[in-house]
């Protein structure tokens, strides 16, 4: 496996081997991974011939007051989880290497819509940040296709779209959330959290498999079953951000026509912003 830093080194590397006739499989990370990370990694293995994972902890996608500084940097560790995966490629570039010219004079990409509610509208500026860098990478990368979890439901819709409205000639795939044994989404920032908020922290996922079994029962009143998960979530110890019951293609809110369902939450434990989502087909 090779870790690549530049994007100059990395265009010679996978030009050879688009000549060769290579497919290129895409990973997008900001490291510190975990078997989540990996489950994608092995996707991208049967997807393509050559795995390229990024390491980039980019800061265009966090708020003033979020976790830049905080974030974990494992690069070792990670190189090795990625070793004992498949992946064939490290990219892992500087802050420098992608905004030459500083954040502030960096042309974005901003996807309507989609974008604008749930986390779109706790973190001003996120996916502006995140579809701006995923679309970096992919020019810088070129690949055939990329893979994205499932966890970050919101944040897939918004690559989806940019994808296609912007012609981009990469195929998106999706992969489901991968948990620990107790059903907590895997998370990088699982990390932040103390003994006793790792211990009510399954609350999240729990609350949300109750509100898909209510809907999969035929429940069709939204506003009531988002009301009743965000008090449970209270009184589990959370700080609930938002419940929102949407489509699962628009992420506009449920109406009771819909047969895709998702079930999408943020909530807080401590400082710990912590999200998840369940979809339901009725
Ligand atoms: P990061 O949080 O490191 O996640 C990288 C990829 O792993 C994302 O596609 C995310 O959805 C996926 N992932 C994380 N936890 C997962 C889990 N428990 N199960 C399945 N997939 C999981 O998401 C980002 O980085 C960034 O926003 C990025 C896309 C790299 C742009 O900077």
């Amino acid at each position: 496996m090779k870790t690549i830093h530049t994007v100059q080194e990395l265009r010679q590397q996978l030009g050879d081997e688009r000549d060769q006739g290579r497919r290129i499989a895409l990973v997008p990370t900001m490291g510190n991974l975990h078997e989540g990370h990996l489950a994608l990694v092995r996707r991208a293995t049967e997807l393509g011939d050559t795995v390229v994972t990024s390491i980039f902890v980019n800061p265009m996608q966090f708020g003033p007051n979020e976790d830049l500084a905080q974030y974990p940097r494992t690069l070792p560790d990670d190189q090795e989880k990625l070793a004992a995966n498949g992946n064939h490629i490290v990219f892992a570039p500087n802050v420098h290497e992608v905004y030459p010219n500083g954040l502030d004079n960096q042309t974005s990409v901003s996807v309507p819509g989609v974008s604008e509610g749930h986390c779109g509208a706790s973190r001003p500026g996120h996916f502006d940040g995140v579809s701006t860098v995923v679309t970096m990478l992919f020019n810088m990368v070129q690949p055939h296709v990329a893979v994205f979890g499932e966890k970050d439901f919101q944040q897939l819709a918004v690559i989806r779209k940019l994808t296609r409205d912007l012609f981009l000639p990469v195929e998106v795939i999706g992969v489901a959330t991968t948990r620990e044994s107790d059903g907590l989404a895997m998370s990088s920032r699982n990390g932040y959290l103390s003994e006793s908020e790792r211990a009510t922290a399954p609350a999240l996922y729990q609350t949300l498999l109750q509100t898909a079994q209510a809907l999969g029962d035929g429940s069709k009143d939204f506003a009531a079953l988002e009301r009743a998960a965000r008090e449970a979530l209270t009184q589990a110890g959370f700080c609930p951000d938002y419940v929102n019951i949407v489509n699962s293609l628009n992420l506009e809110p449920a109406t009771p026509d819909d047969r895709q369902l998702t079930i999408l939450a943020a909530a807080f434990l401590g400082d710990t912003r912590l999200i998840d989502n369940v979809s339901v087909s009725r």
